[in-house]
């Protein structure tokens, strides 16, 4: 039985979708915060069991009988560290034979204050009794195709990475990813830099919009400081638009590029094109 926490949010529900082109619904546990918003879920014909990360009760019933977890890193940023443990401990508990926690491309080197984290959480695996998988994944593709109306409504991009290249992917591959490794045998011990075949300067993503979507927006860099300030005036919490700008700086530096492509060999295809992500997200 292989059971995906988070299983609610979007790369969890996609994770469950690729699962069941590998396996039949019976194998698989959802397991979710809030079982009542999973009524989607339960008519694909998976099981659906509660796990709240920071209740670990629901944790160990959740992971009754599971051969395999995958742990979703959570999206409180500031407290995953606990959670992720309570996580970590609950799946030892119940003796799975493999644990596959989705991570940060370059974890084991990347300055991004968002990667400290996913750091912490890496070191409690390797401590943990419990056969690791590790896929250490890059950016969606969609953190940017998602605020492509105000992309047009602004004719305007902001950002602070400069000339960085991100290797994106979209949410769907590194869900394949996910399926694949829970699906295939020998994973334990494994590390992988997931990242999409190509990648895009912001300079190049905004040419690429105007090209699609026939509205010209112009790419605008700004400084980290005066970005951190854009989000915040766009609505976004104050620790939660530095860590964002601080990423964005990263990539500068290459932090969100990886060019050996082991997303395409891990998914037996190419990655999405950036392309055919922002095509979607206009249509
Ligand atoms: N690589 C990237 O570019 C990128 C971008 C954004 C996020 N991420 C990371 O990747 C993860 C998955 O991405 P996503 O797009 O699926 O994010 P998402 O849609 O926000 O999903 C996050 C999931 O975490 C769950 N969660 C939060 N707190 C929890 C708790 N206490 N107990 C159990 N579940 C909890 C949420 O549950 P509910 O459904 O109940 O809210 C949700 O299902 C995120 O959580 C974040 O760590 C990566």
């Amino acid at each position: 039985m292989i059971v995906v926490t988070g299983a609610n949010g979007q790369l969890g529900r996609l994770v469950i979708e690729e699962l069941l082109q590998r396996t039949a619904a019976e194998n698989i546990v959802a397991a979710v915060r809030n079982p009542e918003a999973a009524g989607e879920l339960a008519e694909l014909g998976v099981q659906i069991r509660q796990a709240d990360y920071d209740q670990p009760d629901t944790l160990t019933n959740a992971f009754a009988g599971a051969e395999k977890i995958l742990l979703i890193s959570s999206s409180a940023v500031g407290q995953r560290v606990a959670q992720h443990q309570a996580v970590i401990s609950a799946a030892e508990e119940a003796g799975v034979q493999l644990l596959a926690y989705t991570s940060i491309l370059h974890c084991d080197r990347s300055p991004l204050q968002l990667a400290e984290e996913h750091q912490q959480t890496e070191a409690l695996l390797n401590a943990s009794s419990v056969p690791t998988v590790i896929l250490r994944n890059g950016w969606y593709t969609e953190n940017y195709t998602m605020s492509i109306p105000v992309m047009l409504e602004m004719k305007q991009m902001f950002g602070c990475a400069g000339e960085g290249r991100f290797a994106t992917a979209s949410r769907r591959d590194y869900a394949t990813a996910a399926a694949v490794a829970l699906t295939t045998d020998n994973q334990a011990g494994k590390v992988y830099e997931l990242a999409g075949d190509n990648s895009f300067s912001l300079a190049e993503f905004a040419a690429l919009l105007s090209q699609e979507s026939g509205t010209r927006v112009n790419y605008q860099n700004l400084s980290e400081a005066d970005f951190t300030q854009g989000l915040i005036q766009a609505g976004l919490p104050e620790g939660f638009a530095a860590l964002l700008a601080n990423a964005e700086s990263g990539a500068a530096e290459g932090w969100l590029f990886y060019g050996s492509k082991q997303l395409q060999a891990l998914i037996g295809r190419p990655t999405t094109p950036v392309e055919d992500t922002v095509q979607a997200a206009l249509s």
